[in-house]
């Protein structure tokens, strides 16, 4: 599939998905499809940065291949390894069969079937549906060395395997990069990409949103709970919930068959939206009752 060819495009190419897409966003997905340049997503938990590139995958009907950083995250683990118990066996077998060509032995034991390719080598690939998309998923959670191997791996899109050869991907993949901003991802490596902050969506948005998941939800009630969740973000708490936890809430409602949020239902579910037990504590009782007051006036002023 080619990439969409205006903004309007995009965002209703993701509108097919579920995927609900303000203007801005929508805009740096089309200017990064038709640069070709990574695009750097920065935002809060479950605000739908990881979710876009798979809406993305489906919209474009290409295949999606997502590497997750974590603290510790090399550049062989990202791009390929041996397959060294494979090879040990091969080895073992070879001897046991006796009077084994070493020069054959070597060259088989580094070829393509002992390679395992990784998330960066995979997406070199070439493949018929078109560049695959790169989500580099969480990048602020892997180490700086990392970092600066990806804005190398990020320029050339090629990787050189000394037994093998290099190999270079024919059409350079989508990227998309994530971060919750643990901490500062370098300035180089932001330099290449196209920027955009995720922020929570607007009350509106954030009712589309949760009516492309969940439209099984009536609309009062809906509309309750985003005015709710919206009204506890404003809160003084620890970890805000994102639009993940609002329609995980709302799928518990449901399965509750709730029709109008009151204190008592909102105390008992509240371990959907907030995860951490001093939020819990400080919404639920007294604070609950006045947030959901505001959030009802909210409704009815709408
Ligand atoms: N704009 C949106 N349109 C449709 N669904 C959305 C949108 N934003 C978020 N969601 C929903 O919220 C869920 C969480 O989104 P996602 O996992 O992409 O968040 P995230 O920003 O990657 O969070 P984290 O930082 O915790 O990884 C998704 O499964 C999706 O259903
Ligand atoms: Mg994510």
């Amino acid at each position: 599939m080619t990439i969409p060819a205006t903004i309007d495009a995009v965002q209703e190419k993701l509108a097919e998905t579920g995927y609900v897409c303000g203007r801005a966003l929508a805009t740096v997905v089309f200017l990064s499809l038709k640069l070709g340049r990574p695009l750097f997503l920065e935002g809060e938990a479950g605000v739908g940065k990881t979710e876009i590139a798979k809406a993305l995958a489906l919209c474009l009907d290409r295949r999606l291949i997502r590497l997750q950083c974590y603290e510790g995250l090399d550049a062989s683990s990202a791009v390929y390894e041996w397959n060294f118990p494979a090879q040990m066996i091969a080895i073992r077998t070879a001897e046991a069969g006796g009077g084994a060509d070493r020069g054959a032995l070597q060259e088989e034991l580094f070829s393509r079937d002992f390679l395992i390719e990784r998330p960066l080598l995979q997406a070199m690939r070439p493949d018929e549906r078109g560049a695959p998309i790169l989500l580099i998923d969480e990048l602020d959670r892997s180490d700086e060395p990392f970092e600066a191997f990806l804005l190398e791996a990020l320029s050339d899109f090629q990787v050189t395997i000394p037994e093998i050869g290099t190999i270079k991907a024919p059409e350079p993949p989508i990227v998309i990069l994530t971060s919750n901003r643990t901490r500062e991802v370098h300035d180089a490596l932001k330099r290449r990409c196209l920027y955009h902050w995720v922020d929570y969506p607007d009350f509106d948005r954030e009712v589309e949103i949760l009516h492309a998941r969940e439209p099984a939800v009536s609309e009062t009630l809906s509309k309750q709970i985003i005015a709710f969740v919206q009204g506890l973000r404003t809160e003084d708490i620890f970890k805000k919930p994102g639009v993940a936890e609002t329609i995980d809430w709302a799928k518990c409602l449901l399965a509750l068959d709730v029709v109008d949020l009151s204190p008592q239902v909102i105390s008992d579910t509240l371990g959907a939206i907030l995860k951490y037990q001093d939020d819990i504590a400080k919404i639920s009782g007294g604070e609950a009752g006045r947030i959901l007051d505001e959030a009802k006036a909210r409704v009815e002023a709408a």
